[in-house]
């Protein structure tokens, strides 16, 4: 089988996947694509809106009329929306807390996997998510899975929370939060969050971020 030109890595929240994926798409010099901040987008504009997040018609509606845009500055990440940077606004926790039960719906997903595949149509693209190696790239010449204990993973969450700024936050919070997120993630029955047969696992519990990367380059061979 032609396998495509994707790196493909999937994972539960603060197991460092979009850290670790920005690092090798920089160290390889191929795109990085964010698709968790895509349903983040879809849920902030339906919170903004006072839609109501759990009706798929209402959703695909937005959908089908957001321009959604990712580029780096200053080697940061930024995420447009219809023109905006909405980069910060949807870390917020209000969308946390919601963006699982958008990411549920059927129609949201295969509206986006769409797009998620139309953006990797040309290949040389690391991209990470719940459902990357599983739905969007099946084929995907690499695949990974990283995932931490939940504490750890909190644990991470709350620092970069912290280091944000946001002083409101409490670990047992993010606990709550993130123990939430993952079993809506795990339990949807479209593209749940699971590793892919073939994937690659790594527990990164014991690992820092620079240690991570490594071992993802070690397997990937760019050209
Ligand atoms: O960065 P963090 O791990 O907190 O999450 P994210 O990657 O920004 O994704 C936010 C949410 O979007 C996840 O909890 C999932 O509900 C959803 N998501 C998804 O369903 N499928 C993806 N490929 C990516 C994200």
């Amino acid at each position: 089988m032609n396998k495509k030109n994707v790196i493909a890595i999937d994972g539960p929240a603060g197991s460092g996947k979009s850290t670790v994926a920005k690092q090798v798409a920089r160290n390889i010099n191929w795109d990085y694509i964010d698709t968790g901040a895509m349903y983040r987008c879809l849920c902030l504009k339906a919170l903004r809106r006072g839609v109501d997040i759990d009706s798929p018609d209402e959703l695909v509606k937005i959908l089908e009329n957001t321009e959604m845009r990712m580029t780096f500055e200053d080697g940061q990440l930024r995420v447009y929306m219809d023109g905006e940077d909405v980069s910060e606004d949807i870390r917020d926790n209000r969308v946390s807390k919601k963006v699982s039960r958008v990411a549920a719906l059927g129609p949201v997903r295969r509206h986006l996997v769409k797009k998620q595949r139309e953006m990797g149509e040309k290949g040389k693209v690391v991209m990470d998510g719940r459902d990357i190696g599983t739905v969007v790239f099946p084929d995907a010449r690499y695949k990974f899975y990283l995932d931490a204990s939940l504490d750890i993973r909190a644990k991470r969450r709350y620092n970069e929370l912290i280091e944000r700024k946001n002083k409101k936050i409490d670990l047992k919070s993010v606990v709550k939060e993130i123990r939430k997120r993952d079993e809506t993630d795990r339990g949807r029955a479209d593209g749940p969050l699971k590793a892919a047969a073939d994937a690659i696992y790594i527990d990164t519990s014991e690992y820092n971020v620079g240690e991570v990367v490594e071992l993802l380059l070690e397997e990937i061979d760019e050209n």
